[in-house]
């Protein structure tokens, strides 16, 4: 497995790799939901194929200087887990070869972020989609995989392929959850033992709201209410809803009646730890 740092590095190394190549794009403290990804885009080269990861903790998409500097970072744990995982090529660098200090262009999208987290994170995915059209143009991948956990962003990374006319075949890889439902995320280590168990209720609560599809309901402030109820109750004092929303899966704008396909979407925090989670509305 190669490990490069610098930009300059990464058309020599790509250049000895047999394509296709698949790009597994991350921030690093991999998980299980970062291994799953990343065997699927074994799976999409086969064999023969390449796979590379970036690891960067990208500054430009954090709106919160204390989340910047208290996300966790485990390079080397991380390197052990691609190794293992058959990775052919580890792009991780300083901030300083991806940005000049005076970078100054970056992309914005005007539909697909007024809501969610694009309404309560400002700048956010314009840092992450600049960062992922930037990684693009370094590795020109023929696909890039990205998971669903993070449904916002893996449709505005799919807009902007759309409308700028890229290369890359994105691929969506489902939610890996604990076992007690909760979607893994790297900030989950940032939670307390308690807090940790209590976690669970995100999911839970979005699936009892769910339910309420099969008595017919359509009213998306009934099930809404229904999923703030049992978001809050019990809840330690330190957790807070920071949105919880009902959008089409296309447009990702609020819906008036719901229909299979809506997406219930929250973000809530324990303090300063802020998880986000989703799920399709079923028959
Ligand atoms: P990061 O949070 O490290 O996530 C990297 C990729 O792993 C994303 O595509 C994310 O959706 C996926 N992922 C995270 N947790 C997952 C889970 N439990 N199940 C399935 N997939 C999961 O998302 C980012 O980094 C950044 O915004 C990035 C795209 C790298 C740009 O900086």
């Amino acid at each position: 497995m190669k490990v490069v740092t610098e930009i300059a590095e990464i058309r020599e190394q790509l250049s000895g790799l047999p394509t296709p190549l698949s790009l597994v794009p991350t921030m690093g403290a991999l998980h299980l939901g970062h291994c799953a990804l990343i065997q699927r885009a074994r799976d999409l080269v086969s064999p023969s194929g390449s796979v590379a990861v970036s690891i960067f903790v990208n500054p430009i998409q954090f709106d919160r200087a204390e989340d910047l500097r208290t996300y966790p970072r485990s390079l080397e744990d991380d390197l052990e887990i691609c190794r293992d995982l058959g990775v052919d090529l580890v792009f991780a660098p300083e901030k300083e070869s991806l940005y000049h200090p005076d970078h100054s262009t970056l992309v914005t999208e005007s539909l697909l972020t007024r809501h969610l987290c694009g309404a309560t994170r400002p700048g956010h995915f314009d840092g992450v989609l600049t960062i992922v059209l930037k990684l693009f143009n370094l590795f020109q991948p023929n696909s890039a995989v990205f998971g669903n956990k993070d449904f916002q962003q893996l449709a505005l990374i799919r807009r902007m392929v759309r409308d700028l006319n890229l290369a890359t075949a994105i691929v969506g890889h489902p939610t890996v959850r604990e076992t007690d439902g909760l979607a893994m995320s790297s900030r989950n280590t940032r939670l307390t033992p308690a807090q940790r168990i209590d976690a669970s209720r995100i999911q839970r609560s979005l699936r009892a709201a769910r339910d309420l599809i099969v008595t017919g309901e359509c009213r998306p402030e009934v099930f809404l209410a229904s999923a703030r109820s049992h978001l809050l109750a019990g809840a330690p004092d330190e957790f807070a809803i920071n949105y919880l929303e009902l959008v089409d899966p296309e447009n990702l704008q609020p819906v008036a009646k719901v229909r299979p396909g809506a997406i219930m979407a929250t973000a809530c925090s324990y303090g300063e730890v802020r998880l986000i989670d989703h799920l399709v509305i079923k028959a």
